[in-house]
């Protein structure tokens, strides 16, 4: 019952400061503020790719104000979107979920998704032109020592076809786990994994703040651009390109360090290279 992973929520303590990593590295665009009033949020949102970040910052009491407090900046939901969102709604009440709507989204908390570290915002599914240099957001990464049973509780709690499933293993970056494409032959997914190596940035993650939203991930025709990008601005990041490729040529894999990026680590991937780990490799275009 969803489409695709449309967009994040990042709790930041000043809205101005967080977006400027992201208009400054990939050329994201301001698309306007609002108000949750169910969350005690000022929301900012900002158009990248084909999807949007939403920048949340607390204007009363409430959980982004207590997500803040506790934690500072970071990756407070994940977001999809779906056409079904009334059939959807249906199927929360069958379960007898009752999320905030408010502003024509589902706003679901961690009693509401019934796994502990995982906030989702569900939207209606919408058409947008690419905007910066993100072609679009398809992933969203849960940590977890439980990777089987937490990808079955969201599987039967948003009607995702669990024959969608593919194991994912990275003896190179150490972790393993589970994803659920939302539908078949296409990227987006919520990826549940656990680290499985001691020292990683992933590990230590994981140990301090347990069960949580790691993570999002987008694919971009312009990785070496955005690779000179935080080279020359000096934003932390990491380059994934195999030891006998070019520098002139793009990495397969970067990922911008949450500092640079108002609290949010995000990797992106070149064209088609995600398949690599999603089920079907022959589809990756060489270099
Ligand atoms: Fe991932």
């Amino acid at each position: 019952m969803l489409d695709k992973i449309d967009r994040v929520q990042i709790v930041v303590p000043d809205v101005a400061e967080a977006a400027r990593g992201w208009i400054e590295l990939l050329d994201a665009e301001l698309d306007g503020q609002d108000q949750i009033v169910g969350l005690g949020a000022m929301r900012q949102r900002l158009r990248i790719g084909t999807g949007l970040i939403e920048f949340l910052e607390p204007n009363a009491e409430g959980v982004v104000a207590e997500a803040l407090a506790k934690r500072g900046a970071h990756l407070f939901a994940a977001g999809a979107s779906s056409s079904q969102l009334e059939k959807l709604g249906a199927r929360f009440a069958d379960k007898g979920i009752n999320p905030l709507f408010e502003g024509g989204q589902f706003h679901l908390n961690e009693r509401e998704t019934g796994i502990e570290g995982l906030r989702l915002v569900i939207s209606e599914a919408q058409e947008r032109l690419r905007v910066g240099l993100v072609d679009f957001l398809y992933e969203a990464t849960i940590l977890s020592a439980d990777t089987e049973g937490v990808t079955r509780q969201m599987n039967e709690l948003l009607g995702l076809d669990g024959s969608n499933y593919t194991e994912i293993t990275s003896d190179v970056f150490g972790y393993r786990g589970t994803l659920t494409l939302f539908e078949k032959d296409c990227l987006d997914r919520l990826e549940v994994i656990t680290p499985t190596r001691e020292g990683t940035t992933m590990e230590r993650y994981f140990s301090k703040f347990g069960q949580s939203l790691y993570m999002a991930f987008a694919e971009t025709s312009d990785i070496r651009l955005i690779e000179h990008r935080a080279q020359s601005m000096g934003a932390g990041h990491t380059v994934d390109r195999p030891a006998d490729r070019s520098e002139d040529l793009p990495a397969d894999q970067l990922w911008l360090h949450p500092r640079s990026l108002g609290g949010m680590m995000l990797g992106l991937s070149r064209p088609s290279m995600a398949w690599t780990w999603s089920g079907h490799p022959e589809w990756v275009k060489p270099i």
